[in-house]
């Protein structure tokens, strides 16, 4: 018998091939960050309809600093408008935003522009967004190390991570044909399902979603127990 939801929780997104998707069509690469927005926009709309209650997406690694300097430019720019024109929809929807990852290298404008929107939508309660900007999993651990150490360790390592207040990730989608994890939630994944599709991140619609989502509710998430322990525990919930 299936488990009884199947829907995950918590969904983390790596949105790759936004570069391949461009070059194809002989555009410049930022083309396909752009559409890779409109992805985004329709994401959280799908997400939020088949009930995921939180979702994390990858928007701009501590690694992407490494890029040519005006792909990084678009990023930072790209990032700086989405938010500043979607942050009423957000908020009429009833998504609490977030930015995870080290923002203060942003510049003080975009920091500005997620304080706002952290402090507009934070008593929304339909749908939590992450999204991760100059965020990597090593600096998360690094940066809970430096707190946990400041703070004595008064309490769980967990709780000195960025995501803390939130469930691990149930399902991660990587899109664009690579099977790696590319330093994003290092210590949240630990017993995620992980995903991999071919599709370019310009082009996952809800259909490709759908078959995440179908894919997803086939596995059986065991955390360590047997099957049969899994299977027994399932049993008795539903009897
Ligand atoms: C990876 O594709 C994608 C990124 C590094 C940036 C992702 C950003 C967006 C989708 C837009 C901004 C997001 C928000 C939430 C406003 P790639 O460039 O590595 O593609 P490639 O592997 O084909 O080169």
């Amino acid at each position: 018998m299936k488990p009884l939801t199947t829907i995950p929780k918590h969904l983390a997104v790596v949105m790759d091939g936004n570069g391949r998707w461009a070059q194809k069509r002989f555009l410049p690469r930022v083309a396909g960050h752009k559409q890779g927005v409109e992805a985004v926009r329709n994401l959280i709309r799908v997400a939020g309809e088949s009930g995921v209650t939180c979702l994390t997406v990858f928007a701009f690694s501590s690694e992407n600093w490494k890029r040519p300097e005006e792909e990084v430019t678009f990023l930072m720019e790209l990032f700086f408008k989405a938010l500043r024109e979607e942050v009423e929809k957000l908020h009429t929807n009833g998504v609490r935003f977030r930015a995870v990852g080290d923002t203060t290298a942003l510049s003080s404008e975009t920091q500005s522009l997620i304080n706002e929107a952290q402090a507009l939508t934070r008593g929304n309660s339909n749908l939590t967004l992450n999204v991760a900007v100059n965020y990597g999993g090593r600096w998360d651990i690094e940066q809970a190390v430096a707190k946990a150490a400041a703070a004595g360790r008064s309490a769980a390592f967990a709780e000195y991570l960025s995501f803390a207040d939130q469930p691990d990730p149930d399902l991660f989608i990587r899109t664009g044909g690579e099977r790696r994890i590319s330093n994003f939630l290092l210590w949240q994944l630990a017993y995620t399902e992980l995903y991999f599709t071919e599709t370019l991140w310009p082009d996952f619609g809800e259909p490709d979603f759908k078959a995440a989502l179908a894919w997803f509710a086939e596995r059986e998430r065991r955390f360590g127990k047997t099957g049969d322990q899994v299977r027994e525990t399932t049993q008795k919930v539903s009897a």
